[in-house]
């Protein structure tokens, strides 16, 4: 039934995966990774960089977060909502130990969430990483489900691939105890818990047990983890199970995830998935290849299946895709491993989070706004930076100078009172009054130039009139000849979390032109950097500085 496959969605995904796997690529290295030609190379990129997931500096490239809305697609149909993210952070508050998330990935176990407690001691695993069955707390439980096929490709993996090379998160060499999976299987169906005695690295344990879906069958493994200077592995299950139990059987008693597209409400001729493929096409000709821009949207789309799947008509739907195109693409998606179907509804596969994810979602806050930093001071030939507030200071957590004789030389870590200056302006307007007004009186306004604003109440002017037009100027108040013009930078809830900034000599030029000539290019940043935000928080948060 299904036709042949489609080919440059192959060879993009082959391209994200040899993309992800390393931390400085070039396209020689994909052309040796992938054993493509180098044109088709240099088409696949050119394609990934308009589609926003690839972008080039220098000779280097390099994955933006916004790749991340692919692995958001399985996360969203397999059911995972911020909210049971953030129940596992609570239990991780609980139990003061690491909680993680993890589903069943072939002969692997692939991370969802993770609520990792800050140790020296402390498990770098992070969401979309993957580890082999044999050496982890979940693994015994979803081995537990596996058919004779299923055992026997597990067998042949472990005698090619003994210490897991294929397997990047897990540290080099091999487990420092062996591990018998059969024997760990078997306790573990007996007890209904499943314990990692240091079968990753020394000091490393973990207990596990399931989160069973209707069907009584493993949909995820929550674990505990901690450290041998903490706990005994046997200690430290007797400690855990009785809360990990718990919070299991109320995951257990959430409804599935609803299908926010399903065939009730399928509405043809608003395409959600598409792409401005014909933009894309005029300007890039032959170098854009639709048919890759397609199935990646098709994969998209598969996010909006809810427990059950997603039939075709709606897949198409969805994609503003002929039904003959879509159904092409699917089943691309299922040769690569990225989708199954069942019957006639189609959903994404965990293993879409090989495209990046473990990678990205290790990714800070500044680390995302960086890449944004340096087109903003490009463009403006000046120097930009984020700070986000700390107690009454703005404290710099990212910047791109430009190079010139006179710039204004701040590093990060700098910090200034917050009160005269734009960034300060813009954070403090985000606050609730009752905050703004105690941070206002923690640190009376003192006078730094001629020009600072200290009095209360035109302070509070300044800030309303912030908050209102949704950026700020202090203008030579921090410091005599120094202008700034800041706007805010929000999290998916609007709230303000940090402020952009571009700074400058003051010159001769009045106020208000040099607003006029930054604030397009500050607005447009900080929409870039916060939607890139948004999707890598999505399910799991972002590491704020
Ligand atoms: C983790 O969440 O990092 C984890 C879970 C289970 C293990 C090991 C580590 O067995």
């Amino acid at each position: 039934m299904p036709g042949e496959s489609v080919r440059p969605l192959e060879r993009g995904l082959a391209v994200l995966r040899a993309l992800a796997v390393a931390e400085q690529v070039r396209a020689g290295d994909l052309v040796r990774a992938t054993g493509l030609a180098r044109s088709t190379v240099d088409r696949v990129v050119a394609t990934l960089a308009r589609l926003g997931y690839v972008r080039e500096h220098g000779q280097e490239l390099h994955l933006t977060p916004r790749l991340m809305e692919l692995g958001n697609a399985y996360l969203a149909a397999s059911g995972l909502s911020g909210e049971v993210a953030a129940r596992t952070a609570r239990l991780a508050d609980k139990l003061d130990e690491s909680v993680s998330l993890a589903v069943p990935d072939g002969d692997g176990v692939r991370f969802v969430t993770q609520a990792a407690r800050r140790r020296a001691m402390s498990v770098a695993f992070r969401i979309g990483d993957l580890l082999p069955a044999e050496r982890c707390a979940p693994g015994a439980l979803f081995a537990a489900e596996w058919d004779e096929a299923a055992w026997a490709a597990w067998r042949a993996r472990v005698a090619a691939d003994p210490e897991g090379h294929a397997f990047p998160a897990l540290p080099p060499g091999p487990a420092p105890l062996p591990s018998d999976l059969t024997g760990r299987v078997e306790r573990s169906r007996a007890t209904g818990w499943a314990l990692d005695d240091q079968l990753i690295e020394p000091g490393l344990i973990a207990a596990a047990v399931p989160v069973r879906d209707a069907a009584g069958r493993p949909r995820y493994a929550l674990s505990a983890v901690s450290h041998t200077s903490r706990h005994t592995a046997q200690g430290l299950a007797e400690l855990v199970l009785p809360r990990l139990r718990e919070e299991a059987a109320h995951l257990e008693s959430l409804p599935p995830a609803p299908s926010p597209y399903g065939e009730a409400e399928l509405t043809p001729g608003q395409p959600v998935d598409a792409v401005d493929a014909v933009d894309a096409k005029a300007e890039l000709g032959p170098g854009f290849l639709q048919s890759l821009a397609r199935g990646l949207g098709v994969l998209r789309a598969l996010g909006r299946a809810g427990g059950d799947g997603l039939p075709l008509t709606a897949i198409a739907a969805a994609t503003g895709l002929p039904r003959a195109t879509a159904r092409r693409c699917l089943h691309t998606l299922e040769l690569e491993g990225y989708a199954a179907h069942d019957g006639r509804l189609y959903r994404p596969l965990p293993r879409i989070m090989e495209l990046g994810y473990a990678r990205l979602s290790r990714l800070g806050f500044a680390d995302i706004a960086e890449p944004h930093l340096r087109q903003l001071t490009d463009r403006v030939h000046q120097s930009a930076s984020v700070t986000v507030l700390d107690g009454t200071d703005i404290l710099y957590v990212a910047r791109a100078a430009t190079v010139r004789v006179m710039s204004v030389y701040i590093t990060l870590g700098t910090r200034f009172p917050a009160y005269p200056t734009a960034m300060g302006r813009v954070l403090l307007a985000g606050l609730p009054q009752e905050d703004r007004a105690r941070l206002l009186k923690a640190e009376p306004p003192r006078p730094l130039t001629r020009r600072t604003v200290t009095a209360p109440a035109d302070l509070n002017r300044i800030l309303d009139r912030a908050a209102a037009d949704g950026y700020a100027t202090a203008d030579e108040e921090l410091e005599e000849g120094l202008r700034s013009v800041a706007v805010p930078l929000k999290d998916a809830e609007e709230r303000v979390v940090a402020a952009l900034n571009v700074a400058q000599h003051a010159g001769t030029a009045p106020l208000d032109e040099t607003v006029g000539a930054l604030l397009p290019a500050l607005r447009e940043t900080a929409a870039a950097i916060e939607a890139d935000l948004h999707t890598a928080a999505r399910f799991n948060g972002v590491l704020m500085p």
